[in-house]
């Protein structure tokens, strides 16, 4: 439904503005324009877009590079890349797109969550541009974002079941709305990408030449490939717990605890690169894979027993970075055909963060009209606001409902699989 134009790469940038810029002044008359800017993390991103979703020009700066150096993200330094690259990233996506400030009908940036030094820098950036130039301001919350991306893709139609997982967050939450989401799950310590990232470090994969210059997650896939996983065999977390939650902490333990006696048993230092890592890997992204699936699964079977899913097309999204993990689609695929659902995972360069999933959100707002301030409005970001603002919305379903329900449809689906013919064994 929505036209998509991929963005302007180095090298073949001057034409591709030149073609865009002629299409921007043609829609310039029928459709607004919106400008997304993302800062909450390590990637500056920015975005023009029309109310289409047709990518007029987007510019991105990776500060993944650094941050893999550094063994994590230093606060600090993440404020410090944001500052010095904003300004040329905007200016940048502006120039792809051929539109000039005066053209924009609004800009939309992420106020939360995310790391404050790193929102501020982008909300600082956007409120000084929206009073310069006179421009609405959208506020956009990165979840919700993340989770709406698709849509810009294809036609995806409220209500749909959306599987946020990535390095800062892993949540489930059914997409009533663009801005109505209902909270059925999250993580209760890290995030999976998170844990992987860890995992890589303790396992210096940095020093594994396939692997010097990519994230850990990345590592992990890559290297899983040719590795057994029951050589290393890890138990589930929070089998349990008969809920939609996530908890990778203790996980991570038993995969630091492995690794330890294997340092021990081939009598070698940490920061050696062991014999077995591959099988390190596979182990651990299986045990990654195998608990997002069962929850997800469990999230699926709440949303049935309690009729939240159209009948037509019942749809599960997945979207963050963890999301272009092929063996964890390949697992959340089984869950899906399971189940009788649809699976929809946008491109990988979509699933991570982005100022075109700003920019998209912004235009949703926009068709809307929601969420829309004056450039005169005081705004503020909100590191940690998601989890309240979500479980806020929640109407008429009490926190406990998807526990309750669940256990017993867990227990339930046990026995007899629903949509009958494959049998889950991934738990
Ligand atoms: O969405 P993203 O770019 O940034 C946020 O965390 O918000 O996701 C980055 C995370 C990192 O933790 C990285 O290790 C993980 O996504 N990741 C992967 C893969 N690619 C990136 N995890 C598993 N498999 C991958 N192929
Ligand atoms: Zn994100």
């Amino acid at each position: 439904m929505f036209a998509f134009k991929a963005s302007a790469q180095q090298g073949t940038h001057m034409f591709r503005a030149k073609i865009l810029s002629k299409c921007a002044f043609r829609r310039k008359m029928s459709s607004r324009l919106v400008l997304g800017i993302e800062t909450s993390c390590d990637e500056t991103g920015a975005a023009v877009m029309d109310e289409t979703g047709l990518i007029l020009g987007e510019s991105l700066h990776s500060q993944k590079e650094v941050h893999l150096k550094t063994g994590g993200i230093i606060p600090t330094v993440a404020q410090r890349l944001h500052r010095e690259n904003i300004g040329r990233i905007v200016q940048e996506a502006m120039e792809r797109s051929g539109v000039t400030q005066s053209q924009l009908s609004a800009v939309a940036t992420t106020v939360k969550p995310g790391l404050a030094l790193s929102l501020g820098i982008g909300l600082d950036f956007s409120l000084n541009f929206v009073k310069l130039h006179q421009k609405p301001f959208i506020p956009i919350h990165h979840m919700e974002a993340h989770a709406l991306t698709v849509r810009m893709l294809q036609p995806v139609v409220f209500p749909f079941l959306v599987l946020l997982v990535s390095g800062g967050h892993s949540l489930l939450a059914l997409a009533r709305g663009i801005d109505d989401f209902l909270l059925l799950g999250q993580t209760l310590d890290e995030a999976p990408g998170d844990t992987m990232d860890k995992v890589a470090r303790r396992l210096s994969l940095i020093k594994h030449p396939k692997c010097s210059m990519i994230s850990g997650g990345q590592a992990i896939e890559i290297l899983a490939r040719d590795g057994n996983r029951l050589k290393f065999l890890f138990k589930p977390p929070m089998g349990a717990h008969y809920d939609c939650n996530f908890s990778f902490a203790g996980l991570r333990n038993q995969v630091t605890m492995s690794i330890q006696k294997k340092e021990e048993e081939e009598g070698v230092e940490q920061g050696t690169l062991l014999s077995c890592v591959n099988d390190i890997a596979a182990a651990t992204q299986h045990a990654v894979a195998s608990h997002i699936a069962k929850r997800t699964h469990r999230a699926i079977l709440f949303c049935k027993a309690k009729d939240l899913l159209p009948s037509c097309n019942p749809t599960l999204v997945v979207s963050g970075g963890v999301a272009s993990n092929q063996y964890i689609r390949k697992i959340l695929k089984i869950v899906t055909d399971t189940t009788g659902l649809h699976l929809l995972c946008p491109p990988s360069k979509f699933c991570t963060d982005n100022g075109v999933m700003i920019a998209w959100n912004g235009v949703e707002r926009l068709r809307e009209g929601k969420g829309i301030l004056s450039h005169t409005e005081e705004v503020n970001y909100e590191p940690k606001c998601w989890d309240s603002q979500w479980r806020d919305r929640q109407t008429g379903i009490p926190d406990c409902m998807p526990s309750c329900a669940l256990a017993a449809g867990d227990e339930s689906s046990r026995r007899k699989p629903s949509g009958g013919r494959r049998r889950l064994v991934l738990w």
